[in-house]
């Protein structure tokens, strides 16, 4: 049978884009990043960090770099998703220090993380070695199925997509809560770097604006493609 309350919280979740200045628990938020720290990511390596942006003078300057959008004004919370092309190696040697930790380490465990991770991932001083991991891939590729060694940048979508995921979880945490959201790309991304202190593999990958929706929260009605738009097979 179907979980109902999972699909409560799909269907009601909404864009808010005016809250209450009700304040979010602690326990609330400690709950919803506990389940946003669980979603998938890219082999395990948890390219994200979540910014919970409370000292006012940082909280005037975030709301700045959001454009002064009218949710990051009025939300009670705001916390800036990061995510991170440069932690892969910290994070790698973690979890092999995790299982590690746990007793010997499965062969196919240690090179995975050892030998395939550094492969894909390294991408040398200036990412130099980037096109050229790219450019072999491809030539294999004409050959037989070979997996992207990547380039920095697709190191940076890694890392977006996985962090996005976080931020999904995140939002759907938050409105099985009773709380709401507003997830914002609508932001200056150097000055909320800097605003930030973040390190040069660093970025925002979205705000989100955090917290009850007020009566004038939701902006507009539901707008869906048409389905065989969105899904297809084959
Ligand atoms: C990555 C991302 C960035 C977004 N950026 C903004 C934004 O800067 N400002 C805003 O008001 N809404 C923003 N939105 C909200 C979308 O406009 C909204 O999700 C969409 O219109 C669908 O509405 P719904 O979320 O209520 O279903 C963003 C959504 C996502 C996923």
């Amino acid at each position: 049978m179907p979980d109902p309350s999972f699909y409560a919280a799909v269907e009601s979740r909404r864009t808010i884009r005016d809250f209450l200045p009700e304040p979010v628990p602690r326990e609330v938020l400690d709950r919803c990043l506990d389940a946003a720290l669980l979603a998938p990511s890219s082999s395990n390596l948890q390219p994200w960090e979540f910014v919970i942006i409370r000292d006012p003078e940082a909280r005037a300057a975030a709301n700045a770099a959001c454009l002064d959008q009218l949710p990051a004004r009025t939300a009670p919370l705001l916390i800036a998703q990061v995510s991170h092309r440069d932690t892969w190696r910290r994070n790698r040697d973690e979890i092999l220090r995790i299982f590690e930790s746990r007793g010997p380490l499965r062969k196919s465990h240690g090179s995975y993380y050892r030998k395939i991770i550094p492969l894909v991932y390294r991408t040398g001083p200036f990412g130099v070695l980037g096109p050229l991991k790219r450019a072999f891939s491809r030539i294999a590729s004409l050959f037989k199925p070979t997996p992207n060694l990547m380039a920095r940048s697709d190191v940076r979508v890694m890392a977006h997509k996985s962090t996005a995921l976080a931020a999904a979880t995140f939002m759907l945490a938050l409105r099985a809560e009773g709380f709401d959201t507003c997830p914002m790309e609508g932001f200056d991304p150097w000055r909320a770097k800097a605003l930030l202190g973040l390190p040069r593999g660093a970025e925002v990958s979205m705000f989100l604006a955090v917290g009850r929706r007020s009566e004038k929260g939701v902006w507009w009605d539901r707008a869906l493609m048409p389905r065989d738009w969105t899904v297809r097979e084959i």
